[in-house]
């Protein structure tokens, strides 16, 4: 990323307190105008996060759906943005096989075996089942193996050969991993960790088909009593120290799109114990709240704007702009010239960056046409006429009075936006 210093290194801020685990039930506001890196800031934190902390990113507008209310949605969104990172204890079987050895019934139908399986300090020898020599013949293992065996489940990891076979050059291929026989207890028990989210364990639990519901993202709306008691068992998980609650952050974009309502779940569910950073951005100056007919900044009520921590995002300067393009066009594989690359400048600063960024491809579309490797101004210039950009929109627009069809039929409604664009107000 490039410029737009300050609201990065606030991003940066939370983003360490959010991994602190010092945040949760807070919320963060980035303001500024259209194409100034907000969404993409979001996501830079996202990737950031890593894989630990649940991000869950919605766009407001995805609340209003049909097949569930606007507070189950938003609700749902919370529940994904809160991980709970269970512990567990398993007794495994890590050690080298030394031999496998299988009965087969008369028929076939039946099978079992013995499995001979050592460490550096001691050797056992196990009885098999049908289960256990299918998953072992599935596995491919084979004697000087050194497998690892979860008792609980029965599935087997093949960890790699032991230094002590890598002698035997035909049992091998080129990708074999050695590893050295392991020392100790052959049984051992050991902590795993899987990280959920709250919404995960809902689904799971509210379903008959279970699991399968977070597949086929077929969730429905989920009744509170089970939350409720889904949130007791956490709870009580946490006390025995079984389970950790990881909060993360729910980032929703487009937030004035969210209506009265919505706003007023928000302020309750950031009070809640359970909630995660909810980050959201607006492109609104003084607008109207949804639902409503007041006008408030930003488009969100005073009230809950009263909770956000503001981050502003700025246009971008003319270098900063010059910079996007250029890493633009190293991704998408656009050569462009250097007087090109002044004049697409120059356009970013006086349209907007997206509008600059969108027009790269279109350029290099009429540049390939005429088969030249660069771009020139005069692809950009074509580019430039045949697409508009929203000012010029808004220009001819107006320009055709009479002749479009407006909803009433005298002047459309035009709203100034943050940087003093105008935008198109929505009703
Ligand atoms: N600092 C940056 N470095 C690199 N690319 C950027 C940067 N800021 C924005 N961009 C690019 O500019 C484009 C517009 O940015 P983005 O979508 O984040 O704007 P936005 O602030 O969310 O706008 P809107 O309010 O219209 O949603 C994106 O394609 C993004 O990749
Ligand atoms: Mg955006």
């Amino acid at each position: 990323m490039v410029g737009q210093g300050k609201a990065r290194k606030a991003a940066g801020m939370i983003l360490k307190m959010v991994q602190e685990g010092r945040i949760a039930g807070r919320a963060i506001l980035f303001a500024g105008p259209p194409s100034t890196g907000k969404t993409a800031i979001a996501m830079g934190m996202s990737q950031a996060l890593g894989t630990d902390v649940p991000f869950t990113s919605i766009a407001a507008s995805e609340v209003f759906s049909l097949s569930m209310s606007k507070t189950e949605a938003l609700t749902q969104a919370f529940r994904r943005s809160i991980g709970v990172r269970i512990k567990e204890e398993t007794e495994i079987i890590e050690g080298e096989v030394v031999e496998i050895q299988i009965d087969r019934s008369l028929t076939g139908a039946t099978k079992t075996g013995k499995l001979t399986i050592k460490t550096t300090d001691m050797e056992t020898i196990y009885d098999l089942g049908t289960k256990m020599i299918d998953a072992l013949s599935k596995e491919k293992v084979l004697a000087g193996d050194v497998v690892l065996i979860d008792k609980a489940s029965g599935r087997i990891t093949k960890l790699g050969r032991s230094f002590a076979r890598s002698r035997d050059y035909d049992a091998m291929g080129a990708d074999t991993k050695f590893v050295q026989c392991p020392e100790g207890e052959l049984q051992k028990r050991r902590e795993v960790v899987h990280t959920v989210t709250l919404h995960e364990i809902d689904v799971i639990n509210s379903r008959t088909q279970g699991f399968l519901a977070l597949f086929a993202g077929d969730t429905g709306e989920i009744k509170p009593e089970l939350r409720n008691q889904i949130n007791a068992k956490v709870g009580e998980w946490r006390e025995e120290g079984k389970a950790e609650i990881i909060p993360g952050v729910l980032f929703i974009d487009e937030v004035h799109m969210l209506d009265i309502e919505c706003f007023s779940f928000l302020n309750r569910a950031l009070e809640n114990e359970l909630s995660p950073l909810v980050v959201m951005a607006s492109n609104r100056g003084m607008s109207r709240i949804r639902g409503t007919k007041i006008k408030s900044p930003h488009g969100l009520p005073v009230d809950l704007l009263d909770r956000v921590l503001i981050v502003s995002t700025k246009p971008y300067t003319e270098e900063d702009i010059e910079q996007i393009i250029q890493i633009r066009c190293q991704e998408e594989d656009v050569t462009l010239s250097p007087d090109a690359l002044d004049v697409l400048t120059s356009m970013g600063k006086q349209t907007t960056l997206r509008y600059a960024l969108n027009l790269i491809s279109c350029a290099q579309v009429i540049a390939t046409k005429r088969k030249a490797e660069q771009v020139s101004v005069d692809d950009l210039r074509r580019a430039y006429t045949y697409f508009m950009d929203e000012k010029r929109s808004v220009q001819w627009m107006e320009e055709q009075q009479g002749s479009l069809v407006f909803e009433e039929m005298d002047k459309p409604q035009l709203g100034v936006g943050a940087n003093g664009t105008s935008h198109m107000e929505e009703d």
